[in-house]
């Protein structure tokens, strides 16, 4: 069974063609990064008019990287929700119309699911139940994940995502936009521990997560620091971002662990773009390690906005007999308990 999934719901447009919710025949993104990179983040009229201008294109690539065409297709998926409205319409109309043209299967998908489940698109998934985190520049959450389309938020940011922090942090260090690679790239050179940045703002008990105030302490950091020669000498800016990037390790890991004992499961997985990170998996690897729990995560392909990850939810919704009709209309805020609502 050949699924088209398609994604649009911020500055990624992809697509991708996945064979009976598990190989991956093509997956393809056309990234928007060279328009937004002037203007430090999205700006979401440009990102659905390159939408437009790339939906097409794009996916005939997936389906000529997949060796098939239209006629070959048993079923679409497209993501209806989080995001930038203009942008996920696009997508959404375009599914529309093929589905109705070709008379093909449709089913609409929650990003957070694609999120959630990408990790089972690799060699030996997890089992079920498992605890997901999602990390990436619109969210940061704990799920516990009992089934397919059996999820609970157990936490959530209480302001920033971590991928937003990552972005911020970048600007105020004057590295560009997206910051979470170039911030991980300048940690290597520099020193995790030359400033202690607070970790908490929030109960030490709850999974919720915040990152303004790790933002703000930074900000205040850099502007002393913009403006001393001596401590300028004693810390370097890539000590800054070795010790901003270790909050967040240290603030994720410490959830996730905890979710993972709240939930009573034995495997836990890590999920979107802030997921490339090598350090925050090498520690989240070693926590899970140290206290028997499988881990899991899926490769980088895969963390960051995909078609592959709609495809395979998709896929499942189809299985399940569930299909979407012409009314479907997209959502801005889509909470994973409202998947099945
Ligand atoms: O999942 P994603 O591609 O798009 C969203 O749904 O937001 O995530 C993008 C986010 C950006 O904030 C980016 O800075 C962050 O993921 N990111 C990283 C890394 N690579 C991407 N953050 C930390 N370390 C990385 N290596
Ligand atoms: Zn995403």
């Amino acid at each position: 069974m050949k699924i088209l999934g398609i994604d649009t719901s911020c500055d990624d447009t992809s697509a991708a063609i996945v064979s009976d919710g598990r190989n991956v025949l093509s997956s393809v993104v056309n990234s928007q990064i060279r328009i937004h990179h002037p203007y430090g983040g999205v700006v979401p009229e440009l990102a659905s008019r390159e939408h437009i201008r790339n939906i097409a294109p794009v996916v005939n690539e997936a389906l000529t990287k997949a060796g098939i065409g239209m006629k070959d297709l048993d079923g679409l998926a497209v993501t209806i929700g989080p995001g930038l409205i203009g942008s996920l319409l696009v997508g959404l109309y375009y599914v529309k119309g093929l589905s109705m043209v070709r008379k093909i299967p449709l089913a609409t998908v929650n990003h957070l699911e694609g999120h959630i489940l990408s990790v089972l698109l690799e060699e030996n998934p997890p089992d079920f139940p498992f605890v997901a985190l999602t990390v990436s520049g619109g969210h940061t959450s704990l799920y516990h994940v009992r089934g397919i389309g059996r999820y609970t938020q157990m936490g959530q940011t209480l302001d920033d995502a971590a991928g937003e922090a990552f972005d911020k942090v970048a600007k105020i260090l004057g590295l560009g936009y997206p910051g979470g690679a170039v911030i991980e790239a300048l940690a290597l050179s520099g020193r995790r521990d030359a400033i202690d940045f607070p970790r908490a703002r929030i109960s030490p008990d709850s999974l919720d997560f915040s990152f303004s105030g790790l933002k703000t302490a930074v900000s205040l950091f850099v502007d002393r620091w913009n403006s001393s020669e001596k401590l300028k000498n004693e810390v370097t800016g890539a000590d800054i971002a070795a010790s901003f990037q270790e909050a967040v390790i240290d603030i994720l890991s410490k959830k996730i662990i905890m979710a993972v004992n709240s939930a009573g499961v034995g495997s836990m997985v890590v999920a979107g773009g802030v997921a490339c990170n090598t350090a925050l998996r090498q520690r989240l690897s070693e926590e899970a390690d140290a206290r028997g729990i499988k881990f899991y995560y899926p490769r980088p392909a895969y963390c960051t906005d995909n078609g592959a990850m709609i495809a395979l939810a998709g896929y499942y919704r189809i299985m399940r007999g569930e299909q979407s009709g012409q009314d479907e209309d997209v959502r801005s805020r889509y909470p994973v308990e409202e998947i099945d609502k």
